[in-house]
């Protein structure tokens, strides 16, 4: 980190480890005591706002409990936008606790107003079976916007990455979907992204696709990050089938549904 040139970053996206005792090929010790964990936290963390262009951004992907932490240090430097919740459910229900079913994904940017914010849109959620509405929209249904449902600072879309021909490695890899959505959201092509934990590649192999330039460290092996890059047109595949699925209000196969069990669509509502 200390070779980039500082102000240099227009996004940077980081999921340090979470000081669980997991292993990680890197061998890194992930059982540090709590001070030790939040002292190396925060040297990385001023690190890379140092890195960080003026109107940059800023996210940082990890439990809630460290996450309080995180954002006492990004709170003295960096702008709050929004602590999303990531309902993701990762372990099971603890005694006496309420059930943990969210990570926190903090959004931060350098200056006043980030340089870049492209709204993202969801489409509306319907019955997986007949198509109908989940929620009632009743007058408004013509008021809702073509293009989707803004997106708000709960996701319930995401799922972890557990089977199957798209996964790279054993453990600790994000969903595509959530760098896709943040890279698309903070960033436009050619932007600098930089992540300090590369792991598996994840952020790599998005902002590539995406057209984005992409820096970062990994201090074990890279194997899987290579790796993604040789398998990059069925990574291409997966992005675009996700963008087909967001800034709609029905995709394609919705709106076969909904029509042949006849539910409204927007141009079955026109002035009603
Ligand atoms: C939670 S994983 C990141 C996973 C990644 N987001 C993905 O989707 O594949 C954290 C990664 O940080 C790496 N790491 C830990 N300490 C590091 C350090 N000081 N410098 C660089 N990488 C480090 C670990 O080896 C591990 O691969």
């Amino acid at each position: 980190m200390e070779n980039i040139p500082k102000n240099s970053v227009d996004l940077i996206f980081a999921d340090p480890p979470f000081n669980l005792n997991k292993k990680y090929e890197s061998k890194i010790n992930d059982q540090l005591s709590k001070a030790e964990y939040l002292k190396w936290t925060e040297t990385w963390v001023l690190n890379c706002i140092e890195l960080l262009k003026e109107g940059g951004s800023f996210f940082v992907w990890n439990l809630p409990v460290w996450n309080t932490h995180i954002s006492s240090i990004l709170n003295k430097y960096l702008n709050f936008r929004q602590w999303i919740a990531v309902d993701i459910k990762y372990q099971l229900p603890i005694p006496n606790k309420l059930y943990p079913a969210h990570y926190s994904l903090l959004y931060y940017t350098k200056g006043k107003k980030p340089n870049t914010f492209n709204n993202q849109r969801l489409p509306m959620e319907i019955c997986r079976h007949c198509g109908g509405d989940i929620k009632d929209y009743g007058g408004y249904k013509n008021k809702l916007n073509k293009n989707g449902l803004n997106l708000s600072d709960v996701w319930h879309d995401l799922s972890p990455v557990r089977h199957g021909k798209y996964k790279s490695r054993e453990s600790n890899e994000l969903p595509i979907k959530l760098l896709e959505r943040v890279i698309s959201m903070a960033s436009n092509e050619g932007d600098l992204i930089f992540d300090p934990f590369g792991g598996s590649g994840t952020t790599f192999i998005v902002s590539e696709i995406l057209k984005r330039r992409w820096i970062g460290c990994e201090i074990g092996p890279v194997d899987s990050i290579i790796k993604r890059f040789d398998d990059v047109d069925l990574h291409k595949k997966q992005i675009s089938e996700i963008q087909k699925k967001k800034n709609v209000l029905f995709t394609e196969e919705m709106r076969n549904i909904r029509s042949k069990n006849e539910h409204w669509l927007p141009e079955t509502i026109n002035g009603k």
